[in-house]
């Protein structure tokens, strides 16, 4: 299946700060800010609205599949910009690979090959060493490049600055990233039901089968009493969506 090339994320920014409702102070994009380098994406230090627990997004994926590239970047990316103080997002990269033991290791076989493999290692490795917002914004930076290894270097500097390429890619190539993909895959084996394809997507643990409904339903579990500005403004648009 061809796949249109993804979009470069930067001209997709205008277009979220523009919608109306959306919050635009939890993106500060000016070079002046503390930590922010210039056309970076700064993230607001202002405490996350806590008047219920965040929904919990799970992502079970693979680094090299189109429609998980496609999600991450078109519908989970823009949902976490417009409503990240109500959402708790994790990535399990790992997807359709199969692993077995061999003679007390592990080796994994994956879907589009190696390159696949060693990527899936690479982004464990990224969730494993930096701070939770940092890893899913270099995660999605790598996913939306056409050569993600070449550009973890970059991908870095931008989010999280302080952790090198080459401790990522000792993690990767080692034994360590042999650990978390393991640990992915045993995540990925014990889920009830099964998943069926990628990207599979759980939102408080259930399979969501209609990814274009993210960010209603998001809106519409979160239970605390201030929702974010988006959420009502979807209110008058939305549709029924089924979630067992
Ligand atoms: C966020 O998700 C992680 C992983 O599923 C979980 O361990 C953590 O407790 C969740 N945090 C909240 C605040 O729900
Ligand atoms: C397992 O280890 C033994 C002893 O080191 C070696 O002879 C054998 O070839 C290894 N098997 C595989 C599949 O690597
Ligand atoms: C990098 O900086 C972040 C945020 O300041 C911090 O939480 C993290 O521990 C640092 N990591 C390393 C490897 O220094
Ligand atoms: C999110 O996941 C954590 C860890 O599994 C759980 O404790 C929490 O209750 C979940 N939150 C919601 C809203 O289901």
């Amino acid at each position: 299946m061809a796949l249109p090339p993804l979009a470069p994320l930067l001209p997709l920014l205008p277009l979220l700060l523009s919608l109306p409702g959306v919050p635009a102070m939890a993106l500060d994009t000016s070079a002046g800010a503390a930590g922010c380098k210039p056309h970076g994406l700064c993230l607001q230090s202002t405490p996350r609205v806590t008047d219920a627990p965040p929904v919990n997004v799970t992502l079970y994926y693979e680094a090299l599949c189109g429609s998980c590239r496609m999600f991450l970047v078109r519908d989970l990316f823009p949902t976490w910009l417009l409503v990240l103080e109500i959402l708790n997002v994790t990535l399990v990269p790992y997807g359709n690979a199969v692993e077995r033991s061999v003679n007390g290791s592990w080796e994994f076989r994956c879907q589009h090959g190696e390159q696949e493999c060693k990527l899936n290692k690479v982004e464990a490795c990224v969730l494993d060493q930096l701070d939770q917002d940092a890893a899913f914004l270099t995660i999605i930076c790598l996913e939306e490049m056409e050569d993600m290894e070449k550009k973890l270097t970059p991908c870095l500097q931008l989010y999280a600055a302080n952790v090198s390429a080459d401790s990522i890619m000792a993690c990767a190539e080692g034994e360590r990233g042999t650990q978390l993909l393991h640990r992915n895959a045993q995540l990925t084996d014990a889920l009830q039901p099964p998943h069926e394809y990628v990207p599979w997507v759980l939102v408080n643990g259930k399979p969501l089968k209609d990814l274009s409904q993210l960010l209603s339903l998001v809106c519409q579990l979160y239970q605390g009493q201030e929702k974010p500005d988006i959420c009502s403004a979807m209110g008058s648009t939305r549709r029924e969506v089924c979630f067992k």
